[in-house]
């Protein structure tokens, strides 16, 4: 095993510094410009990247991602997606990231996130690859689906079955540490850690595996069909509530969610997910912090329009000043401010990226 003391010497990083920065706590976290967040992705994933911002460790380095090249892995319309780009970044900001404490980019503007993938690529096993999940739910396949399947090699592309080696290149090549994330995203991270050690095995000591962080609130699903998650990119726009929706439209979607025929409120995921979704969304919100099961006890006597007119009010109020502060960043200096962010961030983001990369290429010879 070669050591990361002996891989550096000769090699000098763009910093001027010969060694990684290895011990400081580092997030990186990604979201996709598929569409405006809604509050799962709010829940699941924007609002812990917000807390982070508060960490005490002065030497904390926060990265957060517009990540457009896994917007791709479905065929995008170019002037939709570059307007997303700016809207989710604008979506950023306005739940409050702040571009003095979070470096904040587009992917594609950091080509070291594809180099990286690259060579990750060529150790990483595709077995491990055919056994997740998400390419299969992407495709509308089971979880059992076999890539020998009839039909499964057609309609696969490259780009969705090694789309977790690209989230690996995103976390690794910024040397995170934590990752925070929504539950949906746990065998991603567990591929990453992989990818490290398949990497490592290889090359030496060099790429460190990153702590997984799950937000403690439930996965959010569909208002309408709530045994799917809820999607930005879900073509009823009445299954999300978007974190800018005006309080009209989270009232008349809520009040639109599908439930069931037993007019009281409990929670069982199985048997009543419609109204154990519409309780997750009520303790995403809730101030106390209770989970949805303690929320059900505490409105087991109340009906399901007692129910929905508490959710509706609670998203109304938790997402409140966000939609303003959305529409004033996407306007600000004519919408320039929004570019010069992302220039900024991409910027930092590339200079970071670069460090790893340095010693990555010296150590596969590249
Ligand atoms: P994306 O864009 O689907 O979602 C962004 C974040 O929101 C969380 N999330 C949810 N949480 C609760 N309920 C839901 N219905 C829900 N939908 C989404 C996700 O868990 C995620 O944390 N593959 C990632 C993007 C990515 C990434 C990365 C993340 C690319 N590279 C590196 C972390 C690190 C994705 O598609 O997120």
């Amino acid at each position: 095993m070669h050591s990361l003391r002996r891989l550096t010497i000769g090699v000098s990083l763009p910093s001027g510094r010969r060694t990684l920065s290895t011990s400081s706590k580092v997030v990186f976290s990604g979201i996709q410009p598929t569409g405006t967040p809604h509050i799962g992705n709010y829940a699941g994933a924007i609002r812990e990247w917000v807390k982070l911002q508060h960490d005490p460790d002065e030497n904390c380095r926060r990265f957060f991602s517009v990540v457009d090249l896994h917007a791709i892995t479905n065929s995008q319309y170019a002037p939709q997606l570059r307007q997303r780009k700016r809207e989710t970044l604008a979506a950023l900001l306005a739940t409050g990231l702040d571009p003095k404490k979070s470096v904040l980019f587009y992917q594609s503007s950091v080509p070291a996130h594809t180099e990286l993938m690259w060579i990750l690529s060529c150790t990483a096993s595709t077995g491990y690859l055919s056994r997740m999940t998400q390419w299969k739910s992407k495709l509308g396949l089971s979880p059992h689906t076999s890539l020998q399947d009839g039909g499964v090699k057609a309609s696969l592309k490259l780009g969705l079955f090694s789309y977790p080696v690209l989230q690996a290149a995103d976390i690794l090549v910024h040397r995170a540490t934590h990752v925070p994330v929504g539950d949906d995203q746990r065998q991603h991270l567990e591929f990453a850690r992989e990818c490290v050690t398949n990497f490592n095995h290889a090359y030496g000591p060099h790429l460190r595996p990153p702590q997984t962080i799950i937000s403690s609130s439930r996965r959010i699903m569909s208002l309408q069909q709530p045994a799917k998650k809820m999607s930005k990119s879900d073509v009823d726009p009445k299954s999300c509530i978007l974190i800018t929706d005006t309080p009209e439209e989270i009232r008349r979607k809520v009040m639109a969610a599908l439930t069931d025929s037993m007019n009281f409120v409990s929670f069982d995921p199985d048997a009543r997910p419609g109204v154990s979704n519409l309780l997750g969304i009520l303790s995403i919100f809730d101030s106390s912090g209770r989970d949805p099961a303690q929320l059900a006890k505490v409105l087991e006597n109340r009906s399901l329009m007692d129910l929905k007119q508490l959710v509706t009010d609670a998203a109304i109020s938790g997402l409140q000043g966000i939609r303003q502060r959305y529409i004033g960043f996407l306007s600000a200096d004519e919408g320039k401010y929004i570019d010069w962010v992302e220039a900024e961030g991409a910027r930092r983001a590339r200079e970071n990226a670069e460090e790893t990369m340095v010693l990555v290429r010296q150590a596969t010879g590249l």
